[in-house]
């Protein structure tokens, strides 16, 4: 092993992030070579710097014309130069501020400083990464976002472990959630979680007294020894769309629940800033157990991570983003994007009511949805797969999952198409 994974292993030890470990995490380290090299040049080469793998002219980056003329908001330094591998420092810092304007309670919390990825799908690789190991169980509730199957299963060797979304009373799962908690913990001595909140495909986001109750269930697990690392996908973050819901993110009361909870966060532009090919995302840690040292090293062994896949994140994308968010604008753009996709929320929570009422034979039911860009039906006795390709006969795209559900992007569709779309898909199951 790398002495300096060595020694970053030996700064975690004793912390649940050590022990979650997976043997790739074990063996990760930033490599301190041509980094640490150029910044000591940029003290003392005052001659030549010929260190970083870039072209220089007149002592800026170069850049063809044709590039400047396509990004003239953003000088060289800023479009093609590098990123640094963790990321641009100033948006990571924006980040953490925004961080905390939407998740309050984090204000007191030690946190490690966002780390930069492609996009959060990235993040979650990264996670997988530092922490899965082949024949691992991943707690998730049955309806999840598919590429979870392809990044955690197909690529990792990963067990997701199901258990059903939502309990009798038409709610979050707690009971089945901390039941597949405890088998994984069983089987494995350790436990990882992944919950998404307003999820993907449900459109679900949990009441505050859920959310409780997740982190209780937790916590009570974490106290009977079983180290726990929670992922909170909140690619959807925001969208809340009833009162009630726990709008802060669940990795929020998870970051100081218990000194063998490890929270990782992953969140980025893609959904909440509209900026969905900038492919910019973040993964940040928190955990009791971990102090300055520890997040230190575990941000060390990510940056490794993120060196060895990606090297590091568009440096265009990453100033285009910090520019936007420093818009004195940026909230009010925000909230009016935010404005939009209530409407057609509200629009199709009265359509469905409607057709509820008056097709009350239809073999579809409207799933829990509060929140996001989704919502979901459970097609019943109707085939989902073959109801979706009825729709595509009629110019109407969703998507079927697992033969059962059909999901519907509201997100993408019109407020004043909502209902045709209703009725549409109504219609469509009934001549089945
Ligand atoms: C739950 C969830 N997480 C992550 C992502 C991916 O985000 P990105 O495009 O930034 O990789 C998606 C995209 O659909 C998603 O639904």
């Amino acid at each position: 092993m790398n002495p300096l994974a060595e020694s970053l292993n030996a700064t975690l030890e004793g912390t649940v992030a050590h022990r979650l470990l997976s043997r790739t995490g074990r063996h990760l380290f930033f490599p301190k070579g041509i980094v640490a090299q150029s910044a000591e040049a940029k003290e003392r080469a005052h001659r030549f710097n010929a260190t970083a793998g870039m072209a220089y002219r007149h002592g800026a980056p170069m850049i063809l014309p044709a590039a400047a003329s396509v990004s003239a908001a953003f000088s060289p330094a800023e479009s093609v130069a590098y990123a640094p591998t963790p990321g641009v420092a100033a948006l990571r810092e924006r980040w953490k501020e925004e961080m905390i304007k939407k998740n309050p309670s984090l204000a007191s919390v030690r946190t490690s400083r966002p780390l930069v990825t492609a996009g959060l799908t990235n993040g979650i690789v990264h996670l997988a990464e530092l922490f899965v190991d082949a024949g691992d169980p991943v707690v998730m509730p049955d309806m999840f976002w598919g590429n979870y199957r392809l990044i955690l299963e197909h690529r990792k060797e990963a067990r997701i472990m199901t258990f059903p979304f939502f309990s009798e009373e038409a709610g979050f799962n707690v009971e089945g959630f901390a039941a597949a908690c405890t088998e994984a913990a069983t089987a494995r001595g350790k436990v990882i979680v992944l919950l998404n909140f307003p999820n993907n495909p449900t459109g679900y986001t949990p009441t505050e007294a859920e959310a409780r109750a997740i982190v209780a269930r937790l916590t009570a697990l974490a106290d009977d020894g079983t180290d726990i690392l929670v992922i909170a996908d909140d690619a959807y973050f925001g969208l809340f769309f009833e009162s009630g819901l726990q709008t802060e993110s669940i990795f929020a009361p998870l970051s100081t629940a218990h000194e063998r909870i490890l929270a990782a966060k992953i969140d980025g532009a893609t959904k909440e800033d509209f900026a969905w090919g900038l492919r910019v995302g973040f993964i940040t840690y928190a955990s009791p157990g971990l102090d300055d040292n520890a997040i230190n090293a575990l941000e060390q062994k990510t940056i490794g991570s993120l060196r060895a896949v990606v090297s590091n994140t568009s440096n265009l994308s990453q100033h285009m983003l910090l520019k936007v968010m420093n818009d004195p604008a940026y909230e009010r753009q925000k909230q009016d994007a935010r404005d939009i996709l209530e409407g057609r929320y509200r629009e199709l929570k009265a359509g469905l009511e409607r057709r509820r009422s008056s097709d009350p034979d239809s073999p579809l039911t409207v799933l829990p949805f509060n929140s996001g860009y989704f919502m979901s039906f459970d097609c019943g006795a109707v085939d989902a797969e073959a109801l979706r390709l009825a729709l595509l006969d009629r110019g109407i795209g969703t998507i079927s999952i697992a033969g059962r559900y059909l999901r519907v992007a509201f997100a993408a569709v019109e407020q004043e198409s909502i209902g045709e779309l209703i009725d549409e898909i109504y219609d469509a199951a009934a001549g089945m």
